[in-house]
C-alpha cells in the first residue's frame, strides 16, 4: 500500500497516528487501575478534545457517564487571548461524583483550571484532570494534568481534534503547519 502523504499545510509530524493509539491505551489503563471499578463522570471540553475522548472513552474499564462543555480562548490566532470563555456547560449533577476532566492540550492552564475550580464548587467526590498533549513551558497558572499523553514543546500544533481556525482537526497525526499557513489564515 503506497504510504500517505502527510497533509501539503503541513510542516513537521510530531507524533504520529500508532504512537498516539499506544499511549492511550496505557492512558486508559492507568485511568481504570487509579479508579478500580468506582463510575467516574467524564467532562470533555469540546470541540478540540473530541477526537482524543473518542479513543479514550472506549478503552475505559469503569462505568463512566458523559457530559461536556464548550470553551474557546484562541479564535484564529496561535496565541491565547488570556480570557477563556465557556458555553453549554454540562447538565449533570456533579455532587459526590468521581469527576474526570479531559481536554486536547494544557497550555498556559487556564481554561483547565477555570472549569476544574467551576467543578469543584458543586462539592464532587473527586476531580481529576486528563490531557493529551502538555506544553509546560507555556503555563501560566498554577496547574498539572493527573493523566497526560505527551508533553511536546511550545509550538503550535493541530491534528487528533485540534485546530487552527477550526481546520485540520481531522488529521490523525499531531503536527506542526508551515509558517505561512498561520501567516496567512491567523486574522480570519
Ligand atoms: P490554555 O487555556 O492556554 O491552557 O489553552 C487551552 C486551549 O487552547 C486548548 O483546549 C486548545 O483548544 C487551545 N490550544 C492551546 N495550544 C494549542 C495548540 O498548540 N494547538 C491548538 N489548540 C491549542
Ligand atoms: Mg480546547
Amino acid at each position: 500500500m503506497a504510504k500517505l502523504r502527510p497533509h501539503p499545510d503541513i510542516a513537521e509530524v510530531l507524533i504520529t497516528e500508532p504512537r498516539i493509539h499506544q499511549r492511550i491505551a496505557t492512558l486508559a489503563r492507568d485511568i481504570g487501575r487509579c479508579y478500580d471499578g468506582e463510575e467516574v463522570t467524564i467532562i470533555t471540553v469540546l470541540n478540540g478534545s473530541i477526537v482524543f475522548l473518542g479513543e479514550l472513552l472506549h478503552r475505559l474499564p469503569m462505568p463512566t457517564r458523559l457530559d461536556s462543555i464548550v470553551a474557546r480562548s484562541y479564535g484564529a490566532s496561535t496565541t491565547s487571548s488570556g480570557r477563556v470563555r465557556t458555553r453549554r456547560p454540562w447538565q449533570l449533577p456533579l455532587k459526590g461524583q468521581h469527576v474526570l476532566l479531559v481536554d486536547d492540550i494544557l497550555d498556559t492552564g487556564r481554561t483547565l483550571k477555570l472549569i476544574r475550580d467551576r467543578i469543584r464548587r458543586e462539592r464532587p467526590a473527586s476531580v481529576r484532570t486528563c490531557v493529551l498533549l502538555d506544553k509546560p513551558t507555556r503555563r501560566e497558572v498554577d496547574i498539572h494534568a493527573d493523566f497526560t499523553g505527551f508533553e511536546i514543546p511550545d509550538k503550535f500544533v493541530v491534528g487528533y481534534g485540534l485546530d487552527f481556525a477550526e481546520r485540520y482537526r481531522n488529521l490523525p497525526y499531531i503536527a506542526v503547519l508551515k509558517p505561512e499557513i498561520y501567516r496567512s489564515r491567523g486574522t480570519e
